[in-house]
């Protein structure tokens, strides 16, 4: 029996469809309260519970060989620090605890390349340490200290690999995360501006695949990171103009422009509870301006990991999208360039 935690959340919504088609047994990690219509009609069995209820993970976790731990509270703005921490960090000891207690095998924990150290001059890999006295959001800070928790975990006999993740692009989005709602927002046509930069991403696919190999082949104790590909937001943009059929007609504003306004809108977004969710976050445009590489090679090398690709996972999200009436497909612009290229012929 596998124990699956956060399959309402992006990542596990995939996961779970690929352990199932893979003919995994599987228990659910759900919160009462939630909406977990994300899970309905898969063959899955429901454990209720929360991270921080340390009595839902023993009763959890009985039975079960092995664990993925991809249930987090992501966040790109400043502020809930306490909520944050209990979330990720003494939920996922809680987690590791209730797993040694159970003799569970292997856990595999979701990390975020937030929690790797940036290298200036090139792709960061697994070696390179975060640095507590650079600027971080809470959520990096606390994704670092789950890490520490896993390390902990590993040194107590608990076998442990962290799969870490860069931004995931894919189907089955039902929240939608960050990069779904950009899509969701293009596809609509309110996307108004942009800042340059880049940042790694990870086909949902892959970041999946990533999981399985750290549960098959990792070495306890380590970390693994997955990505696909780097891409600037500018060919993310025009991907998704190819995608959706809706030419880019966002501007590219120089990030020391947008920042300010992102700064308004997150001060009145968290002491003014006005606004909606605000993707261009402070944090975002920094990250983004960073243009961070990931470099894949300990996943290459020790667990035979190979990318797919970010345009069919962006095609995938689309079709999910469309799929759910959230989106109304039109035809695709290069479709409608080929033929008016051929009337005018
Ligand atoms: N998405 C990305 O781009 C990205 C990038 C790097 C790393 N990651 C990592 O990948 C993992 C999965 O991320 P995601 O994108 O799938 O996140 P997500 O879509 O926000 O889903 C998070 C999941 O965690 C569950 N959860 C949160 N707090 C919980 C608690 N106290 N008890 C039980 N369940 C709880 C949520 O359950 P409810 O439905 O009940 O709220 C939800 O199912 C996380 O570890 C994240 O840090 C993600």
């Amino acid at each position: 029996m596998i124990l699956l935690t956060g399959a309402n959340g992006h990542l596990g919504a995939n996961l779970a469809r690929r352990l199932l088609k893979d003919g995994a047994t599987m228990r659910v990690l759900l919160r009462r309260a939630s909406d977990n219509s994300t899970v309905e009609g898969l063959a899955v069995e429901r454990a209720y519970g929360d991270l921080r209820d340390p009595a839902s993970l023993l009763a959890a976790c009985r039975g079960c060989d092995a664990i993925y731990h991809c249930a987090a509270q992501l966040s790109t703005v400043a502020g809930g620090e306490q909520q944050l921490f209990a979330n990720n960090v003494l939920g996922t000891r809680n987690l590791l605890d209730a797993a040694a207690k159970n003799g569970v095998r292997r856990v595999v924990v979701s990390g975020s390349l937030s929690a790797t150290g940036h290298r200036w001059e090139g792709p960061t890999d697994e070696t390179e340490p975060f640095d507590p006295f650079e600027e971080h959001l809470p959520y990096a800070r606390t994704k670092a200290a789950v890490e520490h928790e896993c390390l902990k975990a590993v040194a107590g006999g608990l076998d442990v690999v962290i799969a870490v993740s860069c931004a995931i692009l894919g189907p089955n989005d039902f929240k939608p995360s960050r990069m779904g709602q950009l899509l969701l927002n293009y596809a609509h046509g309110r996307l108004r501006a942009y800042v340059p930069g880049g940042f790694e991403f990870v086909a949902a696919a892959d970041i999946v695949e990533g999981h399985l190999l750290a549960m098959t082949h990792g070495r306890s104790g380590e970390k693994y990171i997955f990505s696909t590909q780097f891409m600037t937001v500018s060919d993310l943009l025009a991907l998704y103009g190819e995608v959706t059929g809706r030419p880019n007609h966002a501007l590219c504003v120089p990030a020391a422009l947008l920042e300010p306004v992102a700064r308004i809108g997150e001060f009145a977004h968290r002491h003014l509870k006005i606004g909606g969710r605000q993707l261009l976050t402070p944090a975002a445009i920094r990250l983004l301006r960073l243009e961070r590489r990931a470099d894949c090679s300990k996943a290459r090398s020790e667990l035979g990991y190979h990318s797919g690709s970010i345009a069919d996972a962006v095609r995938d999200a689309y079709d999910g999208f469309v799929s759910r009436g959230l989106i109304e497909r039109r035809q695709s612009f290069a479709v409608r360039s080929l033929e008016s290229e051929r009337t005018k012929a």
